[in-house]
């Protein structure tokens, strides 16, 4: 049985995918944190999968520790997801995300020399393209210089990776997120926003639960059907399933070059307003929202050309925008 590390194996996107591997035969072992992941969440995945992974409490910006880690642990693949991820944060707090999101990444490629683990998965993003050209986004399109401290260590992160696959000859996986939404269908994993949430999904539904008094709709002015920006929610349980497909596809060689992108979105966009009139059709519940000015830094539009991952993972997202909004409705009232 192939041993796959999960770096922040607790978190939203990091414990979807676990129980995907679990359920596709992997043995996991986790690396998080807790930095904004409860620890209960590995209970919660033996409950939905009746295999309890191996789980380590460990920062990786302590190299001693992660080195210890690999002497322990003889590691198959890794999918690193730890990372900071809240872009109005990395704005103010710059040094702290260059800090874990990149030195965390250099002591997990350390580990993979040092110790002869020869595949990677990294959770990339597409804001990596900032505002593209043109619609849809596929891998080819020019990477332009991200708004964030958040998204400069996304696009840092894989330069790194280029370099260190061709120095090392370790394949390397990057997978470009659209907007993860939803949560696990026996609501006992999904997204736990750490305070007031930023993204869209968690301000909706804890706006639905009665917690935030209405939702704020960035900009009602932008060039768009409705005048609200458009984004390619992708459900979590389908980026998950895209994560088993990357990391078999390295295992069994069958990657076409060392390094290779892909996007993850379902190729279409919705713009903010179709977003909360479907979570509010599909569990009949009212969403109170106010168009408000635009959000610095956002972009009008991003959705996906996904043909790289259908044709090459033989990935296809499954479940609907209305399915996506029913589970993390339910996630969100159990929590
Ligand atoms: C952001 C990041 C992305 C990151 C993702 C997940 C950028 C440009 N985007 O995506 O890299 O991977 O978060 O953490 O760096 N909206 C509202 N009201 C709200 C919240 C959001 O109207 O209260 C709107 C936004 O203006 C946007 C859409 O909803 O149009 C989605 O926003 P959000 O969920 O924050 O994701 P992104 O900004 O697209």
């Amino acid at each position: 049985m192939n041993k796959i590390l999960v770096t922040g194996g607790l978190g939203y996107i990091g414990s979807h995918t676990v129980v995907a591997l679990q359920n596709a035969g992997y043995e996991v072992v986790i690396i998080d944190d807790l930095s904004n992941a409860n620890v209960d969440f590995v209970d919660r995945i033996a409950s939905i999968t009746n295999v309890k992974p191996s789980f380590y409490e460990i920062d990786l910006k302590n190299q001693e520790k992660v080195n210890q880690f690999f002497r322990e642990n003889k590691i198959d693949g890794i999918i690193h997801f730890a990372a900071h991820k809240a872009v109005g944060e990395s704005v103010e707090k710059p040094l702290m995300y260059y800090r874990n999101n990149l030195v965390g990444l250099l002591n997990i490629l350390d580990g993979m020399k040092d110790f002869n683990t020869d595949n990677i998965i990294f959770s990339s993003s597409c804001t990596v393209y900032g505002q593209a050209d043109k619609m849809p986004i596929d891998e080819n399109t020019s990477l332009k210089k991200p708004e964030s401290p958040y998204g400069k260590t996304k696009q840092m992160g894989e330069e790194i990776l280029e370099d260190f696959s061709n120095a090392f000859n370790k394949k390397v996986i990057c997978l470009r997120y659209f907007n993860p939404v939803g949560a696990h269908s026996s609501s006992k994993i999904g997204e736990l926003p750490n305070g007031i949430p930023n993204n869209l999904i968690p301000y909706v539904t804890q706006t639905a639960a009665g917690i935030r008094e209405y939702l704020s709709v960035f900009g009602g002015d932008y060039p768009t059907k409705d005048g609200t920006a458009i984004r390619d929610y992708i459900d979590v349980n389908d980026l998950a399933d895209a994560h088993v497909l990357a990391i078999a596809r390295l295992l069994e060689n069958k990657n076409k070059t060392k390094l290779e992108f892909f996007n993850l979105g379902t190729g279409t966009g919705s713009t903010v307003l179709e977003v909360v009139h479907a979570f509010e059709n599909a569990n009949n519940i009212k969403v109170n929202y106010q168009i408000k000015e635009r959000r610095l830094g956002d972009i009008v539009e991003a959705y996906a050309n996904n043909s790289l991952a259908a044709q090459e993972l033989n990935w296809q997202p499954k479940i609907s925008l209305t399915e996506s909004m029913l589970t993390a409705w339910e996630w969100q009232k159990s929590i």
